[in-house]
């Protein structure tokens, strides 16, 4: 029998924020309706050989015309607050102009419907749908992208600010720069130097201003999230210890250096300081807006890396420097691995969280881990249910992590479970699992797994704790 009772609701504070958490592409589907445009990952799925059995989002779990019963599975769960994200071109079918009305209606029916289910909405403005017309003019290698990005902010913000307290400009840059236009296993899926170098300031540039917009408008709370990794080095050897600070350069410090402290790395003074900070895409004035404060910071988090050196084996230094190639992950030994062959090792976001705390102190914002779970070989539904123990014990274990983390001072406000369903996992299509809900994708029918009902339980026994009764659910 799964252990329900760790970690106990108790350890985190009261006012902690339950929620679960999706993204537009991965679930929405509705791809030609409504009037939305296509995206850079509509053109990526087309593209043969780039997303497992060529599957695409144009039905993904068809969120856009079952959000009613979406929106029940919420407030059958409890959560306090559900994190979605904005489709870019189902606002502005190519990147720019007005708003498009059947757009914004979707997301003002969805809105008010998570207020009367008792759900806090917390939007994503860029969870990686950039509308493929943007890609045609340069795409995150231009700085027009990033202006664009912040009239878009100012369209959805001008339509939803009165109602969503919680907003979120960019999801994992690191992702979108990198995997995107270095690695090539996101979308637009190119191999750039340079351009991938420029695609991460461009983001960054998106955000500060994106931030202005949403300031503007008014709204109560505004960050963006991170994918930061906990790394450490394979071997007490310098050359793996050298490795291991070079990746938490490229991962980490590209990121919360510039948004937190208003600067570039300077521990590769030869690649990030040349690279990204004096070509002629940097202008004066940038780190400032950059680094503008935030309310939160969100984190993604899933799986800690343990590198070792490797050798050179990209004779561009941009590309080399946007995709380091010079450390190698090493397997994790004596650990469980999920579905996507993640290392399980709960530890490491307590210490990544801490580690955060003693490296910026009170330049650290309040933390909320925006996304955690684990994709699993679930099995089929079975009597109303699927037994998912595995995810189960992954979010027990983790949550347990954020409670340590915050009894050694961090101040985490709040943990969004990935995902509330299954969904279109990027370049592995609907092969992997992160549901605490499951859909059929022949019929689309939901079923919640186990793991539902135990963060269900879990929600109501921190509420009930807080309020003074035993409130097991
Ligand atoms: C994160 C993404 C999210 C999901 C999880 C598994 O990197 O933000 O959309 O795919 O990984």
């Amino acid at each position: 029998m799964t252990d329900f009772s760790s970690p106990p609701p108790g350890s985190l504070p009261p006012g902690f924020v339950f929620g679960a958490a999706t993204a537009a592409f991965q679930i929405e589907g509705g791809a030609d309706e409504g009037g939305r445009g296509a995206s850079i990952w509509d053109t990526f799925c087309r593209t043969p050989g780039r997303v497992l059995g060529g599957d695409t989002g144009d039905e993904a779990c068809d969120h856009f015309h079952r959000y009613p019963e979406d929106i029940a599975l919420l407030r059958e769960l409890g959560v306090d607050s559900y994190r979605f994200s904005v489709s870019w071109p189902r606002i502005q079918a190519t990147g720019s102009g007005p708003a498009n009305a059947r757009g914004i209606g979707f997301y003002n029916r969805l809105v008010d419907g998570l207020l009367d289910a008792g759900v806090e909405p917390a939007v994503t403005l860029y969870h990686w749908d950039l509308p493929q017309a943007l890609e045609d003019t340069g795409g995150w290698r231009v700085r027009e992208t990033a202006e664009r990005f912040a009239e878009y902010t100012h369209l959805v913000a001008a339509a939803l600010a009165d109602r969503v307290p919680r907003w979120i400009t960019l999801n994992e840059p690191w992702c979108s720069a990198f995997l995107g236009y270095a690695d090539d296993h996101h979308a637009p899926g190119t191999r750039e130097g340079t351009p991938a170098l420029a695609a991460a300031h461009h983001l960054l540039v998106g955000h500060g201003l994106a931030l202005q917009a949403l300031r503007a408008a008014g709204v109560r709370e505004a960050g963006i999230t991170l994918n930061l990794d906990r790394i450490t080095p394979a071997s007490a050897g310098p050359r793996d210890v050298e490795a291991a600070l070079r990746a938490r350069t490229q991962r980490n410090l590209v990121w919360t250096e510039p948004l937190l402290r208003g600067r570039y790395p300077d521990s590769e003074s030869d690649t990030w300081e040349d690279l990204i900070a004096r070509p002629d895409f940097r202008r004066d004035g940038d780190l400032q807006l950059i680094s503008a404060p935030l309310d939160f910071l969100g984190i993604n988090y899933y799986t800690p890396s343990v590198v070792r050196a490797a050798p050179y084996r990209e004779a561009d230094a941009a590309l080399r420097t946007a995709m380091d190639n010079r450390f190698e992950a090493v397997p994790v030994p004596g650990v469980r691995h999920t579905a996507m062959g993640w290392p399980v090792v709960p530890d490491s976001l307590h210490d990544l969280l801490v580690t955060l705390k003693e490296q910026y102190g009170a330049a650290l914002p309040p933390v909320f881990l925006t996304e955690n779970g684990s994709a699993e070989d679930d099995p089929a539904p079975v009597g109303g249910t699927v037994h998912d123990e595995p995810r189960i014990a992954y979010l027990r274990d983790h949550l347990a992590a954020v409670a340590r983390a915050v009894a050694d001072g961090v101040d985490v406000r709040g943990y969004y479970a990935w995902s509330l369903m299954d969904n279109f996992e990027w370049a592995y299509g609907y092969s992997k699992r992160f549901g605490l809900v499951h859909v059929d994708y022949d019929t689309l029918r939901r079923t919640p797994k186990d793991s539902y009902h135990w963060y269900r339980r879990l929600i109501a026994a921190h509420r009930g704790l807080v309020h003074g009764s035993d409130g097991t659910g």
